[in-house]
């Protein structure tokens, strides 16, 4: 017999039953959407512990409230969620510790409060508010106690709809420890730049007061020793003594003037008067200047120049200094009764000077030296009318004239010094003579 109380019984049945389909349904789709967050998590996962840097994810407590906040408290409220294996095995805490702990209970900074906390606002919570990427240097404190110094990278990522923090902490302890070497060793050359420049000055300062104690006591002997050649009968033996006295003081006037100028280009570089030049009078000045040298030593010059010759921007005694000094050379090393050549030539848009002598060939290796300051070939070291610093000179003085200088020595024809001048084009081809 169906009583009531049966009915109700079957539609609760009937209700459970209808209720424990449901449940399966939903039982189902949370599964399912369990599997899925499953599937997820171990490829973030696998993402997670295939970085070879320490990996953190934290809480994010929002800026601070306070404007100077204990950075230490601060950092406190960012609780450490998760963590891969390298951070553990660097950190030295088992993953369960590390995530028991805050980024004020790992991080460490030497500066002071004040600074820390700025920088904190700086470089870390403005770039989060921003949506942009951190990047912070700072020291980790491992379970042992010790530092290590890493740059943290990291960012805002939505978990949920909840802010957390992911970042990358790199090891730099050897990059910074490589900065600290760099800077050492820079303060060091700085130092011993300065200790160097001093030495450098001192020498200088010496070498001027030196020239100038020895140029005086010249400037009497060249001029008495002058005014007594004048004097005297060109044939006595008193006028070949005061030619003797003469031109001896003269040559050691040449080689303090070229101490000097050595000195100067070591200060603060030689200076040009240029004007607009002319070179075929000044090289004719010049032959004449130095002809009664020659021929008093029994030596021949020819003077080879074109009809005309195009101007060049040029300092005119510079120009001459390096003209005294190459054919001063030529006679110097010539042979006996030799003959020496001074010749210009146009080949656009230089020009080309040059002074030939019939003297040795210029062995290989020297010529490679041949302009360093005080170099002298062997066989000339015993020599005491030169310092070897003529051709360094003629050098620098020929390069400020945006000029080269080059050697040609050919065995049995003699030496050829050559430099160029760049033609002077705002001006012209006018006439030298
Ligand atoms: N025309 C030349 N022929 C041979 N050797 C030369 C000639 N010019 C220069 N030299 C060599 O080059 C050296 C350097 O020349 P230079 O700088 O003028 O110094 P210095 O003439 O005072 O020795 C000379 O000592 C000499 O050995
Ligand atoms: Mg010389």
């Amino acid at each position: 017999m169906i009583n009531s109380n049966t009915l109700e019984t079957f539609s609760e049945l009937e209700r459970l039953q209808s209720e424990i389909k449901r449940l399966k349904r939903k039982n189902y789709q949370l599964e399912s959407k369990a599997n899925s967050y499953r599937k997820k998590y171990l490829r973030y996962h696998a993402f997670f512990e295939i970085s070879s840097d320490p990996f953190y994810i934290t809480t994010y407590p929002g800026p601070p409230t306070e404007n100077y906040p204990n950075p230490r408290d601060y950092l406190k409220q960012w609780k450490i969620i998760e963590v891969n294996n390298t951070a553990t095995q660097i950190m030295g805490y088992s993953k369960k510790q590390l995530t028991s702990l805050s980024l004020g209970d790992i991080a460490t900074h030497n500066a002071p409060k004040s600074k820390q906390t700025r920088s904190i606002i700086k470089e870390l919570v403005n770039p989060i508010e921003k949506g942009q990427m951190f990047s912070i240097e700072r020291d980790h404190i491992d379970r042992r106690g010790n530092k290590i110094e890493v740059e943290i990278k990291g960012q805002a990522v939505n978990i949920g709809g909840i802010k957390y923090i992911a970042s990358l902490s790199r090891d730099i302890s050897d990059r910074k420890k490589l900065e600290k070497e760099i800077l050492k060793s820079y303060r060091l050359e700085k130092h011993c730049r300065q200790v160097l420049q001093k030495e450098i000055a001192n020498r200088i300062d010496f070498t001027l007061a030196l020239i100038h104690e020895l140029k005086s006591p010249l400037t009497p002997i060249l001029s008495s020793s002058e005014t007594l050649l004048s004097r005297e009968e060109p044939d006595s033996l008193n006028a070949e003594l005061a030619r003797n006295i003469y031109h001896g003081a003269k040559s050691l006037n040449a080689c303090i003037s070229e101490l000097l100028d050595l000195a100067k280009s070591e200060i603060s570089g030689l200076t040009l008067q240029r004007t607009s030049l002319l070179l075929n009078p000044l090289l004719s000045e010049i032959a004449g200047e130095l002809t009664p040298y020659i021929q008093s030593h029994r030596q021949e010059l020819i003077l080879d120049l074109p009809e005309q010759l195009p101007a060049v921007l040029a300092d005119p005694e510079r120009i001459k200094q390096v003209l005294r000094n190459l054919l001063n050379n030529a006679v110097k090393y010539n042979r006996e009764k030799g003959r020496i050549t001074l010749k210009a030539g146009e080949r656009d848009p230089l020009i080309t000077i040059s002074v030939h002598d019939q003297g040795r060939k210029i062995a290989q290796k020297d010529q490679l030296n041949l302009f360093k300051p005080y170099f002298r070939c062997s066989q000339d070291r015993a020599r005491t009318d030169g310092l070897g610093i003529g051709l360094a000179l003629s050098k620098q003085l020929v390069e400020l004239h945006s000029g080269e200088i080059y050697i040609r020595s050919v065995r049995g024809k003699g030496t050829t010094i050559i430099f160029t001048l760049p033609v002077f084009s705002n001006t012209g081809r006018t006439s030298g003579k």
